[in-house]
């Protein structure tokens, strides 16, 4: 068995796409560097992966926002994870991430997660998910307007039955939210993959290729876990209070990256208080320094 729960499962961020409902906040700025209360949107996804245990991570952006990403970011060592870059030139779709990071992944199963979505609280059910060595896990949350998402339909015994990408008549009230866990043949399927009537590689379909082959789980997120999507301004803001909220009446922060690193044991005591030390705001820094025990 492997000491690595994970099975060397790497990491995709998302973040590009063309951000039109939130036009014109994303006429010139990039949509996952807006702003969720008080950190930039990509923490959010970025923070799930490294509570996952995930060090390599690919970022997927426009060749136009990518560089601010680098900028950001760096090679990822502040933090104690390795971050590598890739482009893609136009929003062809979800599943397209597969494509473009096979070299990244080179044979690794991956957790891709959409950089506009935003997980807090329990996330065992992710983390045993990305135990799963062969075939794709994906999750499903209970909303009240599935068809502004992936629908995923189950029977009385959890197996997945339908996977319909923003129905009309949506066949149950789960929603897939973007946050999806696939083996090393993950690349291989979606480049077998054509794009659908709105011209997308889609990521349904790459999941129902996994359901083709009875190599599918879905895990219903309860309440225990909270999903918010940041693509539209009434999301945006709601995020944004939602965070503001947890952090004004708790003692702990939400997607603190560098709290998370030294947590996770990716980085050392050392490192965060050196971290504390380099904040420009005497809030932050002693925020780390509180965490620093
Ligand atoms: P969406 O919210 O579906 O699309 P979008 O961000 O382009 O926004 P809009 O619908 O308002 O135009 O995308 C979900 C996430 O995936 C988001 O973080 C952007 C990203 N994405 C890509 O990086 N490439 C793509 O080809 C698509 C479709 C989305």
């Amino acid at each position: 068995m492997s000491p690595d729960p994970t099975h060397g499962k790497k990491g995709i961020v998302l973040a590009g796409g063309a951000g039109t409902r939130l036009d014109p906040l994303t006429r010139v700025a990039c949509k996952q560097l807006l702003p969720v209360y008080d950190k930039p949107m990509i923490y959010y996804p970025l923070s799930v992966l490294m509570l996952g245990d995930i060090r390599d991570v690919l970022i997927i952006s426009t060749p136009k926002d990518l560089p601010m990403f680098r900028e950001l970011f760096g090679d990822g060592s502040a933090l104690g994870i390795a971050i590598d870059y890739a482009e893609q030139s136009e929003p062809r779709g979800l599943a397209e991430a597969l494509i473009i990071g096979e070299p990244f992944l080179d044979g690794s199963g991956c957790c891709l997660v959409l950089g506009d979505n935003l997980f807090h609280g329990n996330l065992d059910l992710f983390r045993n998910a990305l135990g799963t060595e062969r075939g794709a896990a994906i999750f499903a949350k209970e909303v009240r307007d599935p068809e502004r998402f992936g629908v995923v339909e189950f029977d009385a015994g959890g197996r997945v039955l339908s996977i319909e990408e923003k129905p009309q008549r949506p066949r149950s009230r789960f929603a897939v939210p973007g946050l999806y866990v696939f083996d090393g043949s993950a690349p291989t399927r979606a480049k077998r993959l054509s794009p659908s009537a709105r011209g997308e590689l889609e990521i349904a379909d790459l999941i129902l290729s996994y359901h083709a082959d009875d190599q599918l789980t879905a895990h219903p997120l309860g309440r225990g876990v909270a999903w918010l999507d940041t693509g539209t301004p009434d999301s945006l803001l709601e995020a944004a209070n939602y965070i503001a909220t947890l952090q004004h009446h708790g003692s702990v922060q939400v997607a603190c990256l560098e709290e998370i690193a030294f947590e996770r044991g990716f980085i050392d005591r050392e490192a965060l208080l050196a971290h504390a030390d380099a904040q420009p705001s005497r809030g932050r820094g002693d925020y780390l320094r509180s965490r620093a025990r």
